[in-house]
């Protein structure tokens, strides 16, 4: 079973076999059915990296359904089914005024994704307005409720990527948005600039939702017409101590700080300074417009694309003495 067309970076890779599930009854049923066979929880495949076939049993999560579940004056707790595209999601909550979601527009992938590596754009994360999440354990078909502190989030990681990594299969999502007083977060300079260029002075969710829409689309390529997973690597976080030795050799290195001891580093600019932006390896390459993020311009295969990763890894280090970890999960 090809796999194209169920990864954003759109690489050929095969499936030994391949089920799409459509309710949380039906996924307990499979589960039991091939529970000596080995298994492969597939999602929206916007986040990861297929380098070879995979010799396992493909679950495709397609679970749909978005309701709102509790509410109060200030205050709406809506819950999506995992399948759910989360672009759309985020658009139907900005559509009912419900804040919270409108910075993180346009991120592609599905709903129950999101909290396994806590995604986040122009300064907001999904922790922010995450409740809880259901998940099926794979070993027992029971349901199992992760709260916010459950999750353990961080920058881009989760529980789900560490403590029990491989166990749990997120069937819905609750977050707790905001009906009125919403917490506008226009703190990123783009958006400020984008904004501006439309005149909205108290901006609206919508008004938001489209600064942070033509922001990424001027800068991140649409996987439907070049294949992609967003920031294939992590911001590097590096000790202040470190930081500062190296911010002598590089006084014009960008970096935010994190903590009282910790600053973070824009992975695109050292992979710009090191010289890949824009570059091809045959099908392979780094976006022109922003060096985070690799691309499969055709028929590249995910063993190509992870050694342009490598290579960038190895120059980078060369260069700056930094590491850079992948976000993407490579398989
Ligand atoms: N930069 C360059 N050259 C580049 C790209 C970036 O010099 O080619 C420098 C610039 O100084 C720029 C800074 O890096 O000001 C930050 O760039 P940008 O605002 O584009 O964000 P990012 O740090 O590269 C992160 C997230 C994105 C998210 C944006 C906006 C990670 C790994 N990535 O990227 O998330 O959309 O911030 O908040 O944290 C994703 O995770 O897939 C993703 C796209």
């Amino acid at each position: 079973f090809s796999l194209k067309n169920f990864n954003t970076f759109g690489i050929e890779a095969r499936a030994k076999q391949f089920v799409a599930v459509h309710s949380i009854a039906e996924l307990g049923v499979v589960l039991q059915e091939y529970k000596t066979e080995k298994k492969f929880i597939l999602g929206g495949g916007s986040n990861m990296l297929l380098t070879q076939d995979i010799d396992a049993l493909v679950i495709h999560v397609d679970l749909k359904g978005k309701k709102i579940i509790k509410e109060t004056d200030d205050f709406v707790w809506v819950e999506s089914q995992a399948g759910e595209n989360w672009h759309e999601f985020v658009l139907w909550t900005i559509e009912q005024n419900f804040g919270g979601l409108e910075n993180m527009s346009l991120i592609p992938g599905n709903v129950g994704t999101t909290p396994v590596q806590n995604i986040g754009a122009y300064g907001t994360e999904i922790k922010d307005t995450f409740e809880s999440c259901e998940a099926m354990k794979i070993e027992n078909q029971e349901m199992k409720t992760f709260t916010k502190a459950d999750c353990h989030f961080g920058y881009r990681e989760s529980v789900f990527k560490n403590e029990v990594k491989g166990q749990y299969i997120i069937t819905s999502v609750v977050f707790k948005l905001t009906k009125q007083n919403h917490n506008i977060n226009i703190s990123y300079g783009d958006i400020k600039a984008e904004l501006a260029k439309n005149n909205a002075e108290t901006p609206t969710l919508r008004d938001v939702s489209n600064a942070v829409i033509a922001i990424r689309q001027s800068k991140l390529p649409d996987p439907k017409e070049l294949g992609n997973s967003g920031s294939f690597f992590k911001n590097p976080i590096l000790l202040k101590t470190d930081f500062e030795k190296i911010h002598q050799k590089f006084p014009e290195m960008k970096y935010y700080e994190v903590s009282a001891t910790e600053v973070k580093v824009p992975a695109g600019w050292l992979i710009e300074q090191a010289g890949f932006k824009g570059k091809r390896f045959g099908d392979a390459g780094i976006h022109k417009n922003q060096a985070l993020v690799l691309v499969n311009y055709g028929n590249a295969s995910g063993q190509e694309i992870l050694n342009v990763s490598k290579n960038i890894q190895e120059t980078v280090f060369k260069t700056f003495g930094i590491a850079i970890e992948a976000e993407v999960n490579i398989i």
